[in-house]
């Protein structure tokens, strides 16, 4: 793992986190406060995590744009890439709209005079989180399958936002309660049954959404244990057993205690310690989920194991195309070479040959999306010209205008294009970028005189 992506787990399990949070403030306040009132800390909670959640999706943002564009950091920040990646990834829509709901939250929960958060508050949170899903694993899959992923991650991230987030005020209000507070200890029978209904339900969703999601990303017991997905993926089942088996303890030994009024201080302080507990824990499994968000599926690092060629061989014989078609990675191959020519061709100025070369990649992406619209499940094909088309429009106008910053400019567009196709298409561990030295030496790539 290099230095970026490191910096990309950490950053997304601040992101989730912050998000998961946030979302749990206000369903606490909607689902487990009586007269849904917010707690008195509410609104800096809020504050802490929206804050949080902005800073970190920025700096998600400018990772990612490293990441896509293989470009040394000084470039890939450059306005460019980075609004390439917005307005031309998926990532970058989604985060486009997360941003534009944050800051439409951030409104509703801050402006002067606001009442207390309700249903709208709740529901830009939860829309805050769930688009979270459209930037993992299942947002590359397509038709009934990528349906259902999406779904279910969904559903796993709000249930897992609810719950997480709502231990915090739950641990408030119990030490308010400790401490004497008499509105805090009157509402704490009620407040501990809806939080125990409002926690089974979380868990239960979690579970089965947990299963649905390992059932796609893992594929079978032995990836669980072979390949670096799965073993994260074991890592996180543990805590979440282990945070099951506090949270089985809360609800069938303390929470009688306290109701019956046996014991009540001593069972209140257990409670809040096993609450601050399972929320470490809660925090724990996010951490992995960081690492998750970067690692490839175990049922993808597998396929591409032994059992790959085979594959391969399978999709040449099932191609209907007479004669030889070459595969993807042949057509990729060729587009290695003239996307390394088109380079030179414009860095020298002979914008008669870049032209060329241009007309040959849109032809490339053409054969890709003729002779291999999918490879391995994913639609190359339809992905192909909906990511290229901008780039290459803007190196057709660079080149027609002989203007060589604008060429520079839409050449790394280009480059971005072709390393976020390489993620979605999970493969983002083919990497390009500018070429130093020319590919060929049998090649004049300046222009004739
Ligand atoms: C439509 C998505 C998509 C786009 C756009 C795309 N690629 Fe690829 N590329 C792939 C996939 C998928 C593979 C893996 C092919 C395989 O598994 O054989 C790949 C493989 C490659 C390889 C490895 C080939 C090999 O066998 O060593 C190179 C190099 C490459 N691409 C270069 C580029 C360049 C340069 C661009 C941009 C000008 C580009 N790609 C744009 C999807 C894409």
């Amino acid at each position: 793992m290099d230095a970026v992506d490191a910096a990309l787990a950490a950053v997304r399990a601040a992101h989730f986190g912050a998000t998961l949070l946030l979302f749990g403030q206000l369903a606490y306040v909607l689902a487990v406060s009586p007269g849904r009132r917010p707690g008195p800390e509410l609104s800096r909670i809020a504050g802490w995590c929206l804050c949080t959640a902005f800073v970190t999706a920025l700096a998600w943002l400018l990772l990612e744009a490293m990441h896509m564009s293989g470009l040394p950091a000084a470039q890939a920040l450059g306005a460019d890439t980075v609004s390439t990646v917005l307005a031309q990834t998926q990532f970058g829509k989604v985060m486009l709209f997360r941003l534009a709901t944050g800051a439409a939250l951030a409104v509703l929960l801050f402006r002067p005079a606001a009442a207390a958060p309700g249903a709208a508050a709740g529901g830009l949170a939860g829309a805050l989180l769930a688009a979270l899903a459209l930037t993992g694993h299942a947002a590359d899959a397509r038709g009934a399958e990528g349906a259902v992923r999406l779904l279910s991650d969904t559903a796993h991230l709000v249930a897992a936002g609810a719950w997480l987030g709502a231990l915090v005020p739950l641990a408030l209000v119990l030490r308010r309660a400790l401490r004497g507070d008499e509105t805090s200890r009157g509402e704490i029978p009620r407040v501990l049954a809806r939080f125990s209904m409002l926690g089974i339900a979380c868990m239960a969703l979690i579970l089965v959404s947990g299963v649905v999601n390992a059932w796609y990303t893992v594929g079978s017991v032995a990836a669980l244990t072979q390949t670096q997905y799965g073993r994260l993926l074991a890592l996180k089942v543990l805590l979440f057993w282990a945070i099951l088996v506090l949270a089985a303890i809360n609800r069938a030994i303390l929470t009688p205690r306290i109701v019956a009024r046996r014991d009540q201080e001593g069972a209140m302080s257990a409670l809040i310690r096993n609450t601050l507990l399972e929320l470490g824990l809660g925090l724990g499994v996010v951490a992995v989920v960081g690492l998750l968000g970067i690692t490839a599926p175990a049922s993808h690092a597998l396929a591409a194991g032994p059992a790959h060629e085979g594959h391969e061989a399978h999709e040449h014989a099932s191609t209907p195309a007479a004669g030889y078609t070459p595969g993807l990675g042949e057509i990729m191959t060729l587009q290695q070479m003239r996307h390394a020519k088109l380079w030179f061709a414009g860095a020298a100025r002979n914008w008669e040959l870049a032209d060329y070369e241009l007309d040959e990649l849109r032809e490339g992406f053409d054969d890709v999306a003729r002779l291999r619209p999918m490879h391995e499940g994913v639609p190359v094909g339809e992905m192909a010209g909906k990511l290229t088309a901008a780039p290459l429009q803007a190196l057709d106008e660079a080149i027609k205008k002989k203007d060589a910053a604008a060429f520079a400019r839409s050449f790394d567009q280009l480059t971005a294009a072709c390393n976020s196709c390489h993620r979605a298409a999970q493969h983002g561990f083919i990497r390009i970028q500018r070429p130093a030295a020319p590919p060929v030496s049998n090649q004049v790539f300046s222009p004739a005189k």
